[in-house]
């Protein structure tokens, strides 16, 4: 499998008052296989967040690199891009999913789903016809001109599930996906997310505190006090019960999860 981002050495402090950095991330290496399935966990202010805006091209490490082959045969040194170039890079290439959805209040659903595209430039027509069989994808056709107050919590983030799709992006990353959802709405984002990824090669960043979201996962890295502090590999078994293990030496399985 090619690698498809890397990461060496990233560190990242907030100063909140000019004399006093917090340090968050203390010194992040990570290499991410295109296609891969990674679930990061970890105590509330561990880091996970900062870690996914840095190799989203939200936000920039202090010291360290972060390089992305992507698409098949480019490589990126992020640190080198002009703002132009990153935010063109991630609107094509990454999809985000939030927890919070972050849908734009004012507009429909499928204008919503839409806005990626449009910002990559495509024609309204086109876009439009994208977002509709994404909107049908996602079990959400019925509510296409509601605006999303006028949908559940689960609905949201199917339809931002949509919208994180429409640009055909190598990367999916989303902070906390299921974090404010019931627990039939994240069994529905779950099969989802499955089956999306059935149907084409993604690479799969999602930050969680669910051990169901986890154990889909083909990696558990848990972060802790801005640093790795496990890394473990969940071996998918194709057996009748369809029952997953867990493979972990050195590792730290119980605190991954
Ligand atoms: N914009 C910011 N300004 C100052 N501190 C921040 C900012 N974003 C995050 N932090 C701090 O960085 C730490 C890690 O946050 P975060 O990456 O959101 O962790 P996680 O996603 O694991 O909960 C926390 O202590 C948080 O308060
Ligand atoms: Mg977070």
């Amino acid at each position: 499998m090619n690698t498809i981002l890397k990461a060496d050495s990233l560190v990242k402090s907030y100063s909140l008052h000019s004399d006093n950095d917090t340090p968050v991330l203390k010194g992040i290496s990570l290499e991410i296989k295109e296609g891969e399935f990674i679930a990061f966990m970890g105590p509330s202010g561990a880091g996970k967040s900062t870690l996914l805006h840095i190799l989203g091209l939200l936000d920039t490490p202090d010291t360290g690199a972060v390089t992305g082959y992507y698409p098949a045969g480019k490589q990126h040194i992020y640190s080198s891009l002009k703002k132009k170039q990153a935010a063109e890079l991630r609107n094509k290439h990454i999809g985000f999913i939030f927890q919070f959805h972050h849908l734009l209040p004012e507009f429909s659903a499928i204008e919503n789903i839409m806005m990626p595209a449009l910002i990559a430039g495509e024609k309204v027509s086109h876009a439009e016809k994208k977002a509709l069989a994404l909107c049908e994808k996602v079990g959400m056709i019925h509510r296409k001109d509601h605006r999303p107050s006028e949908l559940s919590g689960g609905e949201q983030q199917r339809i931002s599930i949509a919208r994180a799709l429409i640009n055909e992006p190598s990367i999916i990353i989303a902070d906390e996906p299921t974090g404010n959802l019931d627990s039939a709405n994240t069994v529905a984002v779950l099969d989802l997310i499955k089956r999306i990824r059935q149907e084409r090669t993604l690479t799969l960043l999602i930050a969680t505190h669910s051990i169901d979201v986890a154990r889909m996962a083909e990696k558990i890295i848990t972060l802790r006090d801005g640093i790795i502090s496990s890394e473990v590999i969940v071996h998918k078994v194709d057996n009748q019960s369809g029952s997953s293990q867990i493979q972990s030496d050195s590792m730290n399985t119980n605190e991954a999860l």
